[in-house]
């Protein structure tokens, strides 16, 4: 008898494998982090083999921490940061380049060119959903045939691969050069600027234009089915896949936003919005993007605005790593919670440009309202607030596109047991702001995918049964505090333009 499913999440900085019981609780997890390259200011790389590694590794470690074997897994679900762009050889199994991370910005040139080539910024937005921005895949595609020796005539040869994390994880976990599986899904597909929104296939005039070939990127199925078995000599040998879906989809799924109008943040290395449009593909007038929330087997697809932002936990983990403020991310409450407010100093991390709702990739990181009296804590607390400013200006956004104001917002991720945080987030938004007991939602939602599949769980009614909420968060700031907070945000914002010529 099988009892349980797992998921792989290959994340930003680190891979996890998490099994998890028919109630969604959490049974066993291993985690292994991986180095974040950065190669000169704007660029962000990592090795693919040893994030390859680190899954095999996770995977082992997770059933031993659970004393399982592949026999106890009905089926494994894959979730990844979505973007990240490998291309590698399909004989040898080798990346011809690190990939390329979502937050690189490496690709701002070739995005201005395509962009002059007719309709700027908007040129793909109707049939992407996307607006062009350094963000997405199919430009990193392009750098990478574009830099790389000999890359593009192999690639047209029809020798290379590209794939997300999702795909360059399956496919090693199907055989790799020996029968790997190359497809991805819907989620995944829709973050590269090359998919058909309507469609959910690869758009051949956007493809020519990036000079992409179609041969190498993967068959695109949906979310939830099986995609094949994990090879015989790995830790699962034998167990299905049988979902895939980007990190903040999965996130939404095991949320149980299954119902247009429901929303939930997730708080990890950048903070990512998601509502749920139901099957109405929603474009925004207001800086968001229009991607796909899941496909499941055959149903109708689901579709989602999203608000992005690029820079909210790794915010916390430069002060950390690069300037040695503080000992842990952790510590970062206690350093905000000596002081009364922000002192009048705000930090906005245009690290990666900015992304929703400006999309600038000119914009570079500022703190600005400084004085003397400004000290460590105001500045901790400057940092945690710039979390909840950002996510205000793409809630915001959100309530312009659907003309509905949220109520309330489902909240999930690594920074959300901060409780400062959290009751600032509510304050500033002036919703509740709501955390579920199983706050590994992304992890759950690639699970629930795959259980789905294989009929683990039976229908999505299991999926919001299993949902229960830890704690709530209610508003206590009066209004004209709230606005003026927010209005210094945005002049602190205005600050960071014009950066990159
Ligand atoms: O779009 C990028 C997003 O998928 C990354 O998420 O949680 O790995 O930082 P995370």
């Amino acid at each position: 008898m099988t009892s349980y499913v797992a998921a792989i999440d290959q994340g930003t900085t680190s891979t996890r494998m998490m099994i998890f019981d028919h109630s969604g609780r959490v049974v066993a997890v291993d985690q292994r982090e991986h180095e974040q390259i950065f190669p000169q200011a704007g660029w962000v790389e990592h090795n693919a083999e040893e994030i390859w590694e680190n899954t095999r590794a996770v995977a082992a470690g997770a059933l031993a921490k659970g004393d399982l074997t592949a026999g106890d897994i009905a089926a494994v679900g894959i979730t990844n940061q979505r973007e990240t762009t490998l291309v590698w050889d399909k004989a040898t199994g080798k990346p011809v380049y690190n990939a390329i991370v979502w937050q690189d910005t490496r690709t701002d040139k070739i995005v201005a060119e395509l962009g002059a080539l007719g309709g700027g910024q908007e040129r793909y937005r109707a049939k992407t959903g996307l607006p062009l921005a350094t963000y997405f895949s199919g430009p990193k595609i392009k750098w990478i045939l574009d830099n790389v020796d000999g890359a593009r005539q192999r690639a047209e040869n029809g020798e290379l691969l590209f794939g997300n994390m999702d795909t360059w994880v399956l496919w090693n976990m199907t055989g790799g050069p020996e029968g790997g599986v190359h497809v991805t899904d819907p989620t995944n597909a829709s973050r590269t600027l090359l998919m058909d929104l309507d469609t959910l296939s690869w758009d051949s005039e956007i493809a020519a234009d990036m000079g992409v070939p179609l041969s190498m990127l993967p068959e695109i199925r949906s979310s939830s089915e099986e995609y094949g078995k994990v090879r015989e000599r790995g830790a699962l040998g034998g167990v299905p896949i049988a979902g895939i879906l980007g990190d903040q989809q999965a996130a939404t799924f095991g949320q149980a936003c299954l119902s247009p109008g429901e929303a939930k943040n997730t708080y990890g290395t950048g903070n990512f919005v998601l509502l749920n449009t139901g099957t109405e593909k929603v474009l925004s007038d207001n800086g968001l993007l229009t991607t796909v929330c899941y496909k499941i087997g055959s149903n109708d697809t689901v579709y989602a605005l999203e608000g992005s932002i690029a820079v909210t936990g790794s915010l916390v983990q430069w002060l950390r790593d690069n300037l040695g403020m503080i000992g842990s991310a952790a510590e970062i409450e206690k350093h905000a919670r000596s002081v009364e407010d922000n002192g009048g100093a705000y930090f906005v991390p245009a690290f990666s440009g900015l992304f929703a709702p400006y999309w600038r990739s000119d914009a570079r990181g500022a703190i600005v309202g400084l004085t003397r009296f400004v000290n460590k804590g105001h500045l901790a607390r400057a940092v945690l607030e710039a979390t909840a400013f950002q996510t205000r200006e793409v809630i915001d956004a959100m309530n312009a596109d659907s003309g509905v104001a949220l109520t309330s917002l489902k909240v999930d991720g690594g920074m959300v047991v901060n409780e400062l945080l959290m009751q600032f987030q509510a304050d500033i938004l002036g919703v509740p702001v709501i955390r579920p007991v199983v706050n590994e939602t992304t992890a759950l939602g690639a699970a629930y995918a795959a259980g789905l599949a294989v009929g683990f769980w039976a229908s999505e009614d299991d999926i919001r049964n299993n949902w229960a909420q830890d704690k709530q968060w209610d508003p206590g700031m009066d209004e004209q505090a709230r606005e003026k907070q927010y209005r210094n945000w945005k002049k602190a914002v205005t600050k960071t333009f014009d950066w990159v010529e």
